[in-house]
């Protein structure tokens, strides 16, 4: 026996109903997202990987442990997209795209992550940025952007939480009031913590393990200077004369380096362990650093199979498959004539190509799930007439003309469906 090969862990095949799924979130999401001028772009899947230690920043999980990082064989070091931020960014700079610009994309990312439900080491995202804009109206908007998309996929059980991560500044006081309050106690930590406490005190306030040990902890909040303060409270109002369903959490901090004031993330319980649906947030340094005009943005991204699993109530789009039987070989030609003529309408169909039994073919326009049966036999080809059998209700009709019949049933039930 040949050797089998396997998916790498943490990759997955998309086919069937998932497929499907799939595709229902993009062409909803397209649909809205173009609604609100969000355009979508595709970026290269590899980057030279310093954009993403310059960006997502040197001490994140990501870059320091979860990149994919591969030399070409010209020895440039390059990364496959651990996320869609700077490459948007670095595509709006290279590309001269004129500011303010706004974009959405779904395409795959790569992280090195242990494995688990809803964590994948290649998976997608469906994202959008604004860039350009730095009142706390265009925060507004990509939040609505966001709950709109799941609105439209039929999710429900959501909760966007929201903070404000402050500026460079406020960042640093914050950091050195944690790395004070925390001299003492830090030991007690997990190892993690322990690192970030030399590296990037801050993100202590993201360990799931140490939750309980930083509740006493004051906020970010009370740490912000007034160009933050008043852009958060502005958006909280916003937010709350459009009677936007939130909380604020003041521990989010994100696992990224480069947000500034505004930062969120969406949270489903239907996740379990890995249970945000998505996260974003303001990024006003990230365009200088990479070497754009020092101008603001913000924005945020689903992971796609986090969406897939929390969807509710998925309507599958019924595909009304015509099978087409021939009674013997002799009636095969013209069997296949009528798959092409059924295609040639936009009516899906299909038949058996190697040759099968009568009771064969039937069972497989069964499995199928085939709506109606077309059957060819040498009398009925004589009789220029075809038997059309309902699969559903199990009656048969004789026809000269089984398009029409067809044509009317499909309608009808589309019509049913769609009222
Ligand atoms: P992020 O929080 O790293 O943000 O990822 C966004 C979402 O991607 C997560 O909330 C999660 O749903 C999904 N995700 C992340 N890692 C995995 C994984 N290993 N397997 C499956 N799903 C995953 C960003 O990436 C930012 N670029 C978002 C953003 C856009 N901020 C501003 N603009």
């Amino acid at each position: 026996m040949e050797k089998k090969y396997q998916r790498i862990r943490g990759t997955r095949d998309i086919y069937g109903e998932e497929f499907d799924k799939f595709i229902f979130i993009f062409e909803k999401s397209k649909k809205v997202c173009e609604l609100y001028g969000y355009n979508f772009i595709i970026t290269p899947t590899f980057e030279v990987k310093e954009l993403f230690e310059k960006s997502t920043g040197e001490t994140t999980d990501i870059v320091e442990k979860e990149m994919y990082v591969f030399e070409d064989l010209k020895g440039r070091k390059l990364a496959l997209r651990p996320e869609g931020t700077p490459p948007v960014l670095r595509a709006i700079v290279e590309e001269n795209i004129e500011l303010p610009s706004k974009f959405s994309y779904f395409l795959n990312m790569f992280r090195y992550e242990k494995p688990q439900k809803g964590r994948y080491r290649e998976f997608y995202q469906l994202g959008a940025e604004a860039v350009g804009y730095k009142e706390p109206y265009i925060d507004l908007e990509i939040l609505i952007l966001a709950e709109d998309i799941l609105k439209e996929i039929n999710i429900k059980d959501y909760v966007f939480e929201i903070n404000s991560v402050g500026c460079l500044e406020d960042r640093k006081k914050y950091s050195e009031y944690l790395k004070e309050e925390l001299k003492e106690k830090i030991k007690n930590f997990c190892s993690n913590c322990q690192q970030r406490y030399e590296r990037n005190p801050f993100r202590i306030l993201d360990c799931k393990i140490d939750r309980e040990k930083i509740k006493f902890l004051k906020p970010l909040k009370k740490f912000l200077c007034n160009e933050c303060l008043n852009h958060h409270e502005k958006l909280l109002n916003l937010l709350l004369k459009e009677n936007f369903n939130f909380i604020e959490n003041p521990f989010i901090v994100r696992g990224l380096d480069y947000y500034t004031k505004t930062a969120f993330e969406i949270i489903s319980k239907k996740l379990g362990a890995q249970d945000a649906l998505g996260g974003g947030g303001r990024y006003d340094y990230l365009m200088k650093i990479i070497g754009g005009i020092d101008t603001p943005g913000i924005g945020f991204a689903f992971g796609v199979e986090r969406l897939m699993i929390a969807m509710e109530n998925y309507e599958k789009k019924e595909k009304n498959l015509i099978y087409v039987i021939y009674v013997s070989e002799k009636e095969k030609e013209e069997a296949i004539k009528w798959v092409r003529k059924l295609r040639e309408k936009g009516i899906y169909s299909d038949m058996e190509w190697d040759t099968k039994s009568l009771k064969s073919q039937l069972r497989k326009a069964d499995k199928k799930k085939a709506k109606w049966v077309l059957i060819i036999g040498e009398e009925e080809l004589r009789k220029n007439t075809y038997r059309l059998k309902n699969m559903i209700k199990g009656e048969e009709i004789l026809s000269q003309n089984p398009f029409e019949i067809l044509e009317k049933e499909i309608n009808s039930t589309y019509l049913q469906k769609n009222n």
